[in-house]
């Protein structure tokens, strides 16, 4: 049998010649099998999987990974593991977790703030809860010297998210959300939203939207995410770069020179477990903020099915970890 390995334009085609006989698998056909077979692999087997994107299961283990981090400058925003949490109890311990993170980066002098998923804390079961949930937290880290990060969901989120978190806005500036550069919507948002206190982290977004209203194509994506960095650097906002594209931090190091931005108005954020070929280490030579988003938790067997299926480009992520070596 011969096996030819074609990576062309973003797709990966795999062509097995047989007797006569040929076939072609491309990449999707190809998530498409690691999503059906996932669920039924060995959990240890997952595990070893999400060892590559997750810190461990126990605070301490996010803890011990966060001064890692921290030792070889890196900052870090911890994340537990969750989302899409319906019952009180359960989402008032989650914020209780949240409290007694934030109190052992103070006791342990780390250098982490952390990030929250909305509906993890609240937005789920109805708008107090969240809103109630949400001040609490960024109350403590304020006063604990710290800062909170709310995620951005799925865009039946959004308005919600933006709502309450403009409200928290006119009271703490220790706090700042997620703005998604896939959403047709983004642009607009922020041109409302931004100004010089506001501090925002700019992804392309990870759920999978409708062409209605997103951005499908890669191309798009990156020029809204180019035009919201323009659109920043002009209101003098705080912007948080979380993206691994190498072609779009590049664009980025040429907007900060063109428009001469002050080192402490932004900051580049990575995936904890993503390979960056060398640009950690050449942000931190320029004296570039670089801050690790690390998740842990007991949820990250279903998180990171989860993930799988409702984004199942990430499979090729997954994979890809498995063979390249993470270097901070
Ligand atoms: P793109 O998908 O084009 O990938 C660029 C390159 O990076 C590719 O070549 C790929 O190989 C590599 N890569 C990307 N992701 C990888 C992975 N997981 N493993 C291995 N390689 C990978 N989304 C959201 O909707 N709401 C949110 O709040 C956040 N928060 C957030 C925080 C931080 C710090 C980051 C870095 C990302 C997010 N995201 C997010 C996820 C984000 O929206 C997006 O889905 C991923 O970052 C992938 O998009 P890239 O910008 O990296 O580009």
């Amino acid at each position: 049998m011969i096996i030819f390995i074609i990576f062309k334009k973003k797709f990966l085609y795999i062509i097995f010649i047989k007797h006569n006989y040929v076939i072609l698998f491309t990449m999707n056909i190809i998530n498409n099998i690691i999503i059906k077979t996932i669920p039924l692999l060995p959990k240890k087997v997952v595990k070893l999987i999400a060892d590559n994107y997750v810190a461990g299961i126990k605070p301490q283990d996010v803890l011990d990974k966060t001064r890692f981090l921290n030792n070889k400058d890196y900052e870090v925003t911890i994340d537990l593991l969750g989302e899409h949490t319906s019952d009180k109890n359960t989402v008032n311990k989650i914020t209780e977790t949240y409290l007694n993170l934030l109190k052992s980066v103070k006791e342990q002098d780390l250098i982490a703030n952390i990030s929250v998923k909305p509906t993890h804390i609240g937005l789920d079961i109805d708008l107090n809860t969240f809103s109630t949930n949400a001040e609490k937290l960024v109350l403590y880290a304020l006063k604990n010297d710290n800062f909170i990060r709310f995620d951005m969901e799925n865009s039946s989120t959004t308005d919600n998210t933006i709502n309450i978190i403009k409200e928290l806005n006119k009271k703490y500036e220790n706090m700042g959300t997620v703005f998604q550069a896939y959403l047709k919507r983004t642009y607009s948002d922020l041109s409302y939203f931004l100004n010089d206190k506001t501090n925002f982290r700019l992804c392309k977004g990870i759920y999978n939207e409708s062409p209605g209203v997103a951005y499908k194509e890669y191309i798009d994506i990156n020029k809204n995410y180019l035009k919201i960095v323009e659109l920043a650097f002009k209101r003098n906002s705080y912007i948080c770069f979380a993206t691994h594209d190498l072609f779009l931090i590049d664009e980025i190091y040429k907007l900060i020179d063109k428009y001469n931005v002050s080192k402490n108005k932004f900051e580049f954020q990575v995936l904890y477990g993503v390979p960056m070929k060398g640009w950690l280490q050449k942000h931190l030579k320029n004296n570039y903020k670089v801050r690790v988003y690390l998740p842990y938790g007991p949820e990250w067997y279903e998180y990171s099915i989860r993930r799988l299926k409702e984004n199942p480009n990430i499979a090729k992520h997954v994979a890809k970890s498995i063979f390249s070596n993470r270097k901070y």
